[in-house]
């Protein structure tokens, strides 16, 4: 196995109880003041059906949700779309952060295309739910003037080095999805996932580190600032990231862009935020931008957060084999041949790796509040 210098996620003769309760915690403020801001915590939320049809073949009740935030200066909102199974039973659901085309979150668009395929997510027995990111924060430069942080502000340019980003936006709506979920007598409240490519990859990364009610999160080719451990990393690095997309993060976060080393955190310690829960991550062999290694390393490395609870994490000999899915613990991986994407093949091969890892969850994980 690779070795490279990381910082230690944790002390040795760290237990389960200071894990959970200093460690992890001190984890999590450092994500959040370092890299991709405070998550607000003062709203009410409603939510409002705008639409609502019968979709596959009769198989699946589509309805597009509106979700209406209120905060201290003003109110925002954005739709998902969800196709619930219509079997009269309950069913686990997969919520998708879609950084792509826009017109899949439209009941008539959804069974169209490989990116978010919920004909298959809703055959293989789950509720498939999807969000568009520009709908809860532009991905582009506009000073937080138009996604959902303007209703938490009252001036966008006396923001804090440590205010949010879009990455945090875009988690804290896919937690807004959830809350929904958890009142629907179709969904099992302990199975709801987040899923997320690339740059969705890293905010459902965030949104399941600080929201436990998801049981399982996944990211694929999320790379930089995502799943990848960034010290040693090929491709994409600290100083681009934030020079291109400076918006996506906290402004602290540009502060180590060359600087990695004196990053007192690394992303392997976003993932094991994730234990004792299942967490999966995919690479493409082309995607040396995001560096497969380094995301894979990174899994490897989050396995010790696990064994506090008694699990194994990523079980793996070294580097995997191209299609070769590992998926023997609580941390699955798969290199898919091919480009940065996700594909059909992805979301089948993580459908399988909870199908396994469901009933090996602990007790409570996951459940309504
Ligand atoms: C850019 C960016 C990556 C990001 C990717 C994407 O390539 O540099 O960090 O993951 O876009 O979201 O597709």
């Amino acid at each position: 196995m690779e070795k490279r210098m990381v910082p230690p996620l944790m002390e040795p003769g760290t237990t389960r109880e200071s894990w959970e309760q200093i460690r992890r915690v001190e984890l999590l403020r450092l994500f959040s003041s370092e890299v991709y801001g405070d998550t607000p915590r003062e709203f009410e939320t409603r939510f409002t059906v705008t639409e609502e049809s019968e979709t596959m073949g009769g198989k699946a009740l589509g309805r597009v949700v509106q979700v209406q935030v209120t905060a201290r200066y003003g109110t925002f909102s954005f739709p998902f779309a969800v196709c619930l199974p219509n079997d009269g039973k309950a069913h686990p659901a997969l919520v998708f952060i879609n950084n792509r085309a826009k017109g899949n979150v439209h009941l008539d668009e959804v069974e169209a295309g490989g990116f978010w395929p919920a004909g298959e997510i809703v055959a293989r027995g789950y509720a498939a739910a999807a969000f568009h990111t520009g709908d809860v924060d532009t991905d582009c430069d506009d000073g937080f003037q138009n996604g959902i942080q303007r209703i938490f502000e009252a001036d966008s340019s006396l923001r804090p080095d440590d205010a949010w980003g879009a990455l945090g936006a875009w988690a804290f709506g896919a937690s807004r999805v959830c809350d929904w979920l958890l009142e629907q007598p179709q969904i099992t409240p302990g199975k709801i996932a987040v899923i997320g490519h690339s740059r969705g990859g890293k905010a459902a990364l965030w949104c399941a580190a600080q929201d436990e009610r998801f049981c399982s999160v996944y990211s694929s080719c999320s790379g930089c600032s995502g799943a990848a451990v960034t010290r040693g990393k090929a491709g994409e690095r600290v100083a681009e990231i934030t020079r291109s997309f400076p918006y996506w993060f906290c402004r602290n976060y540009s502060r180590y862009a060359g600087r990695e080393e004196e990053m007192p955190f690394d992303q392997h310690m976003l993932l094991a935020l994730i234990a004792p829960r299942l967490l999966y991550v995919s690479s493409a062999t082309q995607d040396q931008w995001a560096d497969p290694q380094s995301e894979f390393l990174s899994a490897v490395l989050a396995g010790e957060a696990y064994r506090l609870y008694g699990l194994k994490g990523l079980e793996a000999e070294g580097f995997p084999e191209q299609d070769s899915p590992l998926h023997g613990g609580q941390i699955g991986y798969h290199l898919r041949t091919g480009q940065h994407d996700l594909t059909l093949y992805d979301w089948n091969r993580y459908m399988d790796f909870l199908e396994a890892g469901f009933g090996t969850l602990p007790e409570g994980i996951g459940k309504r509040e």
